[in-house]
């Protein structure tokens, strides 16, 4: 089987985590490394988030680099609320033994992208800090991508960490911006489908009895993140931002419905960090770079496929 080589880019909280636990659960997926983000938590949490997954899951040749301490234009803000103190759930869970890389999360991705040129699969689940730092060091590194799938935006839906801004987009804009304008593949997997993807009591009863490690330990975390979105929803189910944006990375034809467009960032005023496009059925092409931005996906199939990863 051909295996897509991903290079992931994360604040590691616990959808992230779950994104990581299906990725490591996928026989289609090769995760060549993980590059930690502020967002979620502070950057060095993130990359030590991630260094317990690894372990976990086994994958203990992984490398972690830690990125961005904060965003290029703005202070640092985190979301401890949402993912616990320690950015998965509070369930106290060991540090790993091993410690981060020396070189920084920008420096991998170029690094690995010039080693295996064309070949690598960006997965950015975080602000987009580390992404836009690259870029700005060497454009040229969008020739060397084979894609790039980003979690974040919101067209239709409202925002979640604004009333118009997605917090992935929210935290970094100006990254952002960077990212659309690079003239790589991207896809755009926003709010509007990763809302529209959840996981519902019968799913969460079915990975409780799973018995498996991978099951166990999202299980565990996602306690605190089902409290937080229990709150807003009114029943006890969440949303697969994350986890979403890495299997449509594998698998594209999740994907039902789709616009296919120039992406702005807005950068000023109260809707900073909002993403928009045109969405008039009369627009044309501007000649800017295009982004994929799915508005329906196949969610069942794809809870399907993460509960299968996650056994
Ligand atoms: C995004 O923001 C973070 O809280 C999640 O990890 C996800 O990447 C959802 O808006
Ligand atoms: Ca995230």
């Amino acid at each position: 089987m051909k295996r897509t080589k991903i290079l992931l880019d994360a604040d590691v909280g616990i959808d992230d985590a779950v994104a990581m636990l299906f990725l490591a659960g996928r026989p289609d997926a090769e995760l060549v490394a993980v590059g930690s983000v502020h967002g979620n938590i502070p950057s060095d949490l993130a990359a030590a988030n991630a260094l317990r997954l690894l372990e976990l899951c086994g994958l203990d040749d992984v490398p972690v680099a830690i990125g961005a301490r904060r965003p290029m234009a703005q202070p640092l803000a985190t979301a401890e609320w949402v993912h616990g103190a320690d950015g998965l759930g509070n369930i106290g869970h060991p540090a790993a033994r091993r410690a981060p890389s020396n070189e920084s999360a920008v420096e991998q991705i170029l690094r690995l992208t010039a080693e295996s040129p064309g070949e690598i699969t960006i997965v950015a689940v975080g602000p987009l800090t580390n992404l836009g730092l690259a870029l700005c060091l060497d454009p040229s590194l969008a020739q060397r991508v084979k894609s790039v799938s980003v979690m974040g935006g919101a067209i239709v839906h409202e925002g979640n960490a604004s009333p118009t801004a997605e917090a992935n987009i929210w935290h970094d804009p100006e990254a952002a911006q960077l990212v659309f304008d690079a003239g790589w593949p991207v896809t755009m997997v926003g709010l509007d489908v990763t809302m529209a993807t959840r996981l519902r009591k019968q799913q969460l009863d079915e990975i409780a009895a799973m018995g498996s490690t991978r099951g166990d330990f999202a299980h565990k975390i996602l306690q605190h993140y089902l409290d937080v979105y229990e709150k807003s929803f009114g029943t006890r189910e969440c949303p697969l931002h994350d986890p979403l944006a890495a299997g449509i990375a594998l698998d594209p034809t999740y994907i039902q419905e789709e616009l296919v467009r120039d992406v702005g960032v807005n950068l000023t005023g109260p809707t900073r960090g909002a993403t928009i496009i045109d969405r008039r059925p009369w627009y044309e092409p501007s000649g800017k770079p295009l982004t994929r931005v799915p508005m329906r996906v196949d969610s069942d199939r794809f809870v399907a496929d993460l509960l299968n990863a996650l056994r």
